[in-house]
């Protein structure tokens, strides 16, 4: 039966995979967001896909007008990826914990009052991060995971730590079950924004053959996009029970380590892309053997397929002038 999946901020970078990947497997997406912006979308949905997914112009931290949304959809699954980023959150503390902390209980609201109207909630996965871990320096040399202590250094981490410790009182005092994915440095075609969005940047400004700077030098965990997807519809299909929370892994390379490898594939990238910074403030070595027990035969694409994907994508859209840095 095709299931009717919410996408919350789902004209988002994370929002385009996973309608595509939604779209691909016969189910039916549903969006909400601020605003209708099909940028993203149209990198990797043809025009005609983009007229077919419904749209509804939703705030986030809106509660009577989530609530009364969800109710019309009647969804069988929320992803729930509406948020605002680090430097959003840094320098709006208060509009990142309205749209972060209040936006995601308006979910758990929502999932509630369909509990009480129809004796079943709506499965929830919400994107947490790995920024409710702190830097590398407070691990030391362990791999960080779901048993280690969450240290956020950032709002934006604090608030998403805030979330996962809601989620698991919904379903201590509702039953409202959840499951929220903590990845790091997502890339791929439609990753544009954020602290994190630096290297698929540099691989948009490489094609251009433009000098680009990637602003942190230390180590960070790569996945790609398509990967993460995979994650997402995985958790939302299966039933749930709790408010778990995983971590999500990926490639650890500092970012000398990632300008070598997308030189590996174009070519004088190493003139071009500079790095300079520091260290990230999140612990780069996750472990995310946890996830991939309880869901089997998840995807895993290495970097320098990642990588070659995204090139393959990045110049079908510089041939025809969208290819943006
Ligand atoms: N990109 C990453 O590497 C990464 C890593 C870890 C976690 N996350 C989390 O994953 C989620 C999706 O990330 P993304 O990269 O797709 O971000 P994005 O910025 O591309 O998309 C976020 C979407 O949320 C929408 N939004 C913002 N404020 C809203 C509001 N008040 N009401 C309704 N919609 C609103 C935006 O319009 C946008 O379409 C976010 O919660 C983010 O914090 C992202």
């Amino acid at each position: 039966m095709p299931q009717t999946i919410l996408i919350t901020g789902g004209c988002g970078f994370f929002g385009t995979w996973i309608i595509r990947r939604l779209l691909d497997d016969g189910d039916r997406p549903v969006v909400m967001d601020l605003t209708s912006n099909t940028k993203r979308w149209s990198i990797l949905l043809a025009p005609e896909e983009i007229a077919r997914v419904p749209f509804h112009a939703v705030a986030i931290d809106d509660t009577a007008a989530m609530l009364a949304e969800v109710e019309r959809i009647k969804p069988d699954a929320i992803i729930h990826l509406a948020g605002l980023q680090v430097p959003t959150c840094r320098d709006n503390p208060l509009a990142g914990a309205k749209v972060n902390v209040l936006g995601t209980l308006n979910v758990f609201e929502a999932a509630k009052a369909r509990k009480a109207a129809t004796g079943s909630s709506p499965r929830i996965v919400y994107a947490s991060s790995a920024a409710v871990f702190g830097p590398d320096a407070e691990y030391g040399e362990q791999q960080v995971g779901d048993h280690s202590i969450p240290r956020p250094t950032t709002h934006y981490g604090a608030f998403k730590l805030c979330t996962e410790h809601a989620a698991k009182a919904y379903w201590t005092a509702n039953q409202v079950a959840s499951v929220g994915l903590r990845p790091l440095t997502v890339y791929g075609p439609g990753r544009d924004t954020g602290m994190t969005s630096f290297p698929t940047r540099a691989i948009a400004a490489a094609i251009h053959g433009k000098p680009f700077d990637i602003p942190f030098t230390g180590p960070t965990a790569y996945i790609h996009m398509r990967e993460v997807a995979d994650m997402f519809l995985a958790c939302a299909r299966k039933p749930m029970t709790d408010g778990l929370v995983y971590t999500v892994g990926g490639d650890v390379l500092d970012t000398a380590g990632f300008i070598r490898a997308l030189a590996a594939q174009l070519p004088g990238a190493e003139k071009l892309i500079t790095a300079s910074g520091g260290n990230l403030p999140i612990a780069a070595n996750l472990d995310d053997a946890a996830l991939r027990k309880a869901y089997p035969g998840l995807l895993r694409i290495p970097l320098a397929q990642g990588i070659a994907e995204t090139i393959t994508v990045f110049r079908k859209m510089h041939a025809a002038g969208k290819l943006e840095i």
